[in-house]
């Protein structure tokens, strides 16, 4: 029951209406007894929100597309691995501090690590936009050997670069990996019968990762599975970045299945 005491996040992107962390955290805050609630907020203007946190005195956000990158110059703390990334996807207010996380690779890490191991193994990352860097930096950070694999060669190369990886095109994919992560759209709703690689390069020694969500068996793991590779799906990864915030937020241990069952009603 919302009351005087009720404490309020928020989940800031644009669009925003089908965002499901307000269906995740609303029901990992009922399910442990918190007395929070998170509502979904269309915002044009970051740095009004912004300030609209500190106003209200708003415990924490979400930050969604658009607004990952622009909102770390309006908030008083990055933590190291959200400045790295250059991207924020969680805030937290600290007794008015507002302080930059990213969730997004740990989610990654922890979506993957329930199927497979990452040190010293080869892992491609299909993309290479925001979500490739993210989860990117995460396969680093737990010592795996990365490799981007872009379909534009200018903007892999740029971000192989930066994190001082190898790069190569996506038609010269060749399976030569242990682990393959698909960062891209590619195979996401209402394009459910695209795929970023073929199948012919999928092997059973390999684990597959999407993570797109929608719909949760991608054409990809679909074909993966068959080939007989571990697979590891979007929501999995969805839930973990929301358990990080969660925690940080309540100080109290996610209720991740919880919260995992009430995205995949959201989902249908
Ligand atoms: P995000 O920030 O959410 O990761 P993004 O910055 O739009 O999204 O990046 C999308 C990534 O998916 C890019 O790497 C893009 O490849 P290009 O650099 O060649 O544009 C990749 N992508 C999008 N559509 C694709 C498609 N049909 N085939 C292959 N790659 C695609």
């Amino acid at each position: 029951m919302i009351d005087g005491k009720t404490r309020v996040y928020g989940v800031l992107g644009d669009p925003i209406a089908h965002s499901l962390s307000p269906v995740m955290h609303n029901a990992g805050f009922a399910h442990i007894g918190y007395n929070g609630v998170l509502a979904a907020f269309c915002v044009q203007d970051i740095a009004k929100a912004v300030a609209g946190i500190r106003g209200l005195d708003l415990g924490g956000v979400s930050v969604t597309l658009p607004h990952k990158q622009a909102i770390m110059d309006h908030l008083d703390e990055l933590d190291t691995m959200a400045q790295k990334i250059g991207a924020v996807n969680t805030v937290h207010n600290w007794h008015g501090r507002l302080k930059g996380y990213n969730s997004d690779w740990l989610g990654a890490i922890r979506a993957l690590r329930e199927t497979t191991a990452v040190q010293d193994k080869t892992v491609t990352v299909l993309g290479a936009g925001g979500a490739a860097r993210a989860v990117g930096f995460g396969i680093q950070v737990e010592g795996g050997t990365l490799r981007i694999c872009n379909r534009t060669r200018s903007t892999g190369q740029k971000l192989a670069a930066e994190l001082e990886s190898d790069f190569i095109p996506i038609s010269e994919f060749d399976g030569d990996c242990d682990i393959l992560i698909n960062t891209t759209p590619v195979g996401m709703w209402p394009d459910i019968d695209q795929t970023p690689v073929e199948k012919r390069w999928l092997h059973p020694e390999m684990t597959v990762m999407d993570i797109v969500y929608n719909p949760l068996q991608t054409r990809l793991l679909a074909e993966a599975k068959a080939k007989g590779c571990s697979v590891v799906d979007g929501l999995a990864m969805f839930v973990y970045q929301g358990a990080f915030q969660f925690e940080r937020w309540t100080g109290q241990a996610a209720p991740v299945e919880i919260m995992r069952a009430a995205v995949l009603e959201g989902l249908n």
